[in-house]
């Protein structure tokens, strides 16, 4: 049976547990070789007496694959290139980079402390694009060497991110940011071989079983499990893998058995009047033209 990411060495961020655990064993499965980095904080960021991180390099390996642990913070500069440093010590090169990694601190707006906007935007925001970075500046090298490339990275965004979540105004604007982060890191890194897509997942983890614990139970002995984070992960895999060539810059929303591309912000209904409107013109233009248009996704939580 032909393994799909055959030889290929893949990082996953926050792969202690949860989503990223499951990507890094379906890696593993799939013939690639894993950095599981975890920091092993809690739920809200705070850290954890130890990382989860070597668990799942033990599960990996006990399957007769080859893993190893990274403990750093993927925030930090030196998080991020150490992890990638940790790959290519290992295992001699970099292919894949799943970002991934994350934690909330959900509060509605008027009470949202700056210490919780920061956290959650540095984490998820900063933690995608300090790995990105570190790991183009290995690929760019790698390109520039004349040696070929055939890099991925899957980004992690969620539907709060796509529509807005109530009571997660960071981290929707941090997986929102995610979103933008990937266009660019796509137009940009496509030249040295790097393809770069998100997803927006829906899962049974510590995140989510309690805020969401009716749609996120467990199902009837024998029924599909649509939650379990098992479920993400071959279209992640597939994405890190060379199978996905050529598709670079998209977005899927991804749970249970579904698969959707998410289709961006893209001009609607428009009025050129060729010259400067008064208020009240610009009011009437734009009634007219939200009358034609779309009704805009629902924000999660209304
Ligand atoms: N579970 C869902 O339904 C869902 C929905 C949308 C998006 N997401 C996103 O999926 C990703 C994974 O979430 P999950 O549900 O598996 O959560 P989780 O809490 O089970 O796992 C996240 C892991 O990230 C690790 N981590 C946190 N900060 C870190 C840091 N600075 N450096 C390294 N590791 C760190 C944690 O220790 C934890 O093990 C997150 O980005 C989350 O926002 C999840």
């Amino acid at each position: 049976m032909t393994r799909i990411a055959e030889g290929r060495v893949v990082i996953v961020t926050g792969a202690g547990r949860g989503l990223g655990r499951a990507h890094a064993l379906a890696f593993a499965e799939q013939g690639a070789k894993v950095v599981v980095n975890d920091l092993g904080v809690g739920l809200d960021g705070v850290p954890g007496p130890q990382s989860p991180a070597g668990l799942v390099v033990a599960e990996i390996r006990a399957g007769g694959g080859e893993a190893v642990a990274h403990g750093g913070d993927i925030a930090t500069g030196e998080g991020a290139s150490s992890l990638v440093q940790c790959a290519v010590s290992a295992f001699g090169r970099l292919d894949t980079l799943v970002n991934n990694a994350g934690f909330l601190r959900d509060r509605m707006l008027v009470n949202l402390e700056e210490d919780d906007w920061d956290a959650v935007m540095r984490v998820h925001l900063k933690g995608h694009f300090l790995p990105l970075r570190a790991a183009a500046a290995w690929w760019r090298a790698e390109a520039k060497a004349g040696r070929p490339v055939a890099a991925r990275v899957v980004n992690t965004s969620s539907g709060a991110g796509l529509s807005g979540a109530v009571g997660q105004g960071n981290y929707s604007a941090a997986k929102a940011g995610i979103l933008g982060l990937t266009l660019v890191a796509a137009a940009e890194m496509g030249r040295y071989g790097v393809q770069v897509n998100a997803i927006a997942p829906a899962a049974r983890t510590r995140m989510t079983e309690q805020v969401f614990a009716r749609t996120m139970a467990a199902p009837a002995a024998g029924e599909f499990d649509a939650m379990a984070p098992e479920n993400v992960s071959p279209l992640v895999v597939w994405l890190g893998s060379e199978a996905s060539a050529g598709v670079s810059g998209r977005v899927f929303e991804t749970e249970g058995g579904r698969i959707t591309v998410m289709e961006g912000w893209r001009p609607g209904p428009t009025a050129d009047r060729g010259a400067r409107w008064t208020p009240a013109e610009a009011g009437e233009a734009a009634l007219k033209l939200l009358a034609a248009a779309e009704p805009p996704q629902r924000v999660y939580g209304t």
